[in-house]
């Protein structure tokens, strides 16, 4: 099979298009030919080796699959040679084939697209997750979204939208706002840093302020980090629950007087550990999101595609800080 390998840690510009042995189904596991495969900004941290996990070399980057079963290891029940399936792999999406344990699989339905399916998972369930699982959001409540126009993002903003929240964007430029506007979002702003002004953290929080309104938000989800993490705190809610998911502008460090003048939960965020340590809650968020999708109340907006021989300018929008909503590989099919 064809795979685009990470042969030594680097940039984009180090994978590698590879002819590999196919892949062969261990015990417990599918044989899945990959239709469609995810892109996510911890890709790019996997390949450099600056994400939390590990994965030994070689491996294809892209974690997050749809395809079709093609053959079963021994012991497989509930799967059979056709069905339909999306998986988190972790890593190896990037390849024609993948032979992958059945409990990271989920079957999808018959008028589902492999290019929704292979951008359902990682963006929308750390999104549920956050929102839900951790954040207890309620109806009515105001959410803040940094980072409003990617893929963890856009996903929350359209699944704040479906349970009934106000949302509210923050983007880096006007283009990012209109996108993360047409996702769902009632409002937004742009949230540069002014470096003229004397303290350009607290003129941004003001200006999220403005764009939150009087009461302040309720939840902030934070896929962003550094600069934004000290202004978007100043304009939480009492009581309001500040949701950690990601540092792709830098590990901040935060006032610490903050929470506890709002009486705000600074919570961390680790799907990944959640879908292992949690399999059932897991699968059930899984499936309300498959009935939000059904009613076409959330949709992942894929706003690129590529060839697998074109993976490494998929994963560099990520480090271009280009990306709207979801960027798919698109394999076979
Ligand atoms: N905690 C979890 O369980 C979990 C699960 C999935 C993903 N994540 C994390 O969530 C984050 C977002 O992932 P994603 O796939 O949604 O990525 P993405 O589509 O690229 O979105 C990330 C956003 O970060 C903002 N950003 C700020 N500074 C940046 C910089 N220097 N370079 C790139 N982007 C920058 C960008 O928005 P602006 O330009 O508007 O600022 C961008 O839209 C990542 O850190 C990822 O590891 C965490």
């Amino acid at each position: 099979m064809r795979a685009l390998v990470s042969y030594e840690p680097g940039g984009p510009d180090t994978l590698r298009l590879a002819s590999l042995p196919d892949p062969v189904p261990a015990s417990g596991q599918l044989l899945v030919s990959i239709a469609a495969c995810g892109v996510n900004f911890p890709d790019l941290l996997m390949i450099q080796d600056l994400y939390q996990v590990k994965a030994p070399r070689p491996f294809a980057p892209g974690a997050e699959i749809a395809g079709t079963v093609v053959a079963l290891g021994e012991g497989i029940s509930g799967f059979k040679v056709g069905d339909r399936v999306a998986a988190r792999c972790g890593t190896g999406g990037m390849a024609e084939m993948i032979a992958i344990d059945a409990a990271r699989c989920t079957k999808i339905p018959d008028t589902m697209p492999f290019r929704d399916a292979a951008a359902f998972q990682f963006t929308y369930e750390t999104a549920y997750y956050a929102l839900v699982t951790r954040g207890r959001l309620k109806q009515n409540e105001t959410v803040l979204v940094l980072g409003a126009a990617g893929g963890v993002g856009s996903a929350s903003i359209q699944v704040a939208k479906a349970l009934g929240a106000r949302v509210v964007a923050a983007t880096s430029s006007e283009e990012k706002l209109a996108f993360a506007l047409s996702q769902g979002a009632d409002h937004g702003l742009v949230y540069q840093l002014d470096k003229e002004s004397e303290d350009p953290k607290k003129e941004l929080a003001r200006a999220m302020k403005v764009a939150v309104g009087r009461t302040g938000a309720d939840l902030i989800i934070d896929p962003v980090g550094g600069f934004a993490v000290e202004p978007a705190m100043r304009c939480a809610a009492e009581g309001a629950r500040y949701l950690i998911l990601g540092f792709t502008a830098g590990i901040a460090a935060m006032p610490m007087n903050l929470p506890l003048l709002k009486s705000c939960d600074v919570l961390g965020i680790n799907w990944r550990t959640f879908t292992l340590e949690q399999p059932l809650q897991s699968a059930a968020n899984r499936a309300q999101l498959l009935e939000f999708y059904a009613a076409r109340k959330i949709a992942p907006a894929i706003t690129a595609t590529f060839a697998l021989e074109e993976g490494q300018a998929a994963i560099s929008a990520f480090k271009d800080r280009s990306v709207l909503g979801k960027i798919v590989v698109l394999i076979a099919g």
